[in-house]
């Protein structure tokens, strides 16, 4: 038995973007995914708890019918959807196939909330199964192979950015198959989440039929490769504000290709009017989480009282990526 753990993460710049080769940054969070896995006769069985902050279990041996759970389908079929295909990868490293497993999901992140939560269990899955069939990847190819999973459920929609930067932990640069670590400063993440979350493809696929109809659409996905090149040098400079600053005009863009949402865009507001620095939506969209820049605590107080914010909570950069937690 293995369990390995992954972190989710946070898109500091370049969601979307990132998917049509335009840079991203995106940073590790210590909140945690830790997947259990235990080899067995045959068949894919699952429990999930906290799979959302309210939790929720599953037990599903991956061949009948829907689990029982509180999410909608389309959830619950991606969330399988990842355990299947990072399962499959595990088994090609290690060249078996037909072999089952038992499978416990512990998260800290919520479910399609734009925090990285598929890529951390696709990443803590292929650690952990890939062990358990006594095969050890380097963090580099679980990150590759975290890749194909999401590429394979979300239709080919999808970038490197979120598996690679939960694999390698800290701040990532990703632009294309061009992926790095890079330096950041200790930077005050406040995120609010609204409790719900959207559906990566479907956004995906919606800013793709708008940057395909509309010029001005395709130029704002460039605009936003150009603030994640202003945004870099504001990471070398240590300058928060000018990170700030830059966040503000990206959540701007985002919500002109559509993917905000009025709960997102009330935190964004709570958030701006509370002094942080700046704030932006992170991750697909549509629903889920915001993040913003403060060192005070009055953007946390200000989302807890907001509206449509189920939570609010600080975030700490996390430096570790994929880890063994026990073997
Ligand atoms: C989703 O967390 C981030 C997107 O840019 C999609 C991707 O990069 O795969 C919207």
């Amino acid at each position: 038995m293995v369990t390995s753990s992954a972190p989710g993460k946070v898109y500091l710049f370049g969601e979307h973007a990132v998917v049509y080769g335009e840079p991203a940054v995106p940073c590790a969070i210590e909140r945690r995914a830790r997947v259990t896995v235990e080899a067995q006769d045959n068949g894919i069985r699952v429990h999930a708890g906290d799979l959302t902050l309210d939790g929720f279990t599953v037990e599903y041996d991956g061949t009948s019918g829907r689990p029982d759970v509180d999410v909608s389908d389309d959830l619950v079929d991606a969330g399988m959807g990842y355990i299947n295909e990072a399962v499959a990868q595990a088994q090609d490293a290690a060249g078996v196939e037909d072999v089952g497993f038992d499978i416990s999901i512990e998260s800290e992140i919520p479910l399609g909330a734009g925090l990285g939560s598929s890529a951390a269990v696709a990443v803590a899955t292929i650690d952990a199964a890939a062990r358990e069939l006594g095969v050890e990847l380097t963090p580099v190819e679980i990150a590759d192979r975290a890749y194909h999973v999401e590429h394979t459920v979300q239709d080919g929609e999808a970038s490197r950015a979120d598996t690679f930067c939960s694999a390698m932990g800290g701040a990532v640069r990703v632009e294309g198959d061009d992926c790095r670590t890079i330096d950041a400063p200790d930077l005050p993440f406040v995120i609010g989440y609204d409790g719900g979350a959207g559906d990566t493809g479907a956004l995906v696929a919606g800013v793709r039929r708008l940057r395909e109809d509309y010029g001005f659409a395709a130029d704002t996905v460039s605009a936003i490769g150009d603030i994640v090149r202003r945004g870099e040098e504001a990471l070398v400079d240590d300058d928060i504000e000018e990170l700030g600053r830059l966040m503000n005009f990206n959540h701007g863009l985002l919500e002109a290709l559509g993917v905000s949402s009025r709960s997102l865009d009330a935190m964004v507001w709570a958030a701006r009017d509370a002094g942080a620095l700046g704030a932006k939506l992170t991750g697909a969209g549509g629903g889920g989480c915001i993040v913003a820049l403060d060192e005070t605590p009055e953007t946390t107080t200000a989302l807890e009282y907001t509206p449509g914010c189920e939570q609010a909570f600080r975030a700490e950069l996390d430096s570790q990526g994929v880890r063994v937690e026990e073997q």
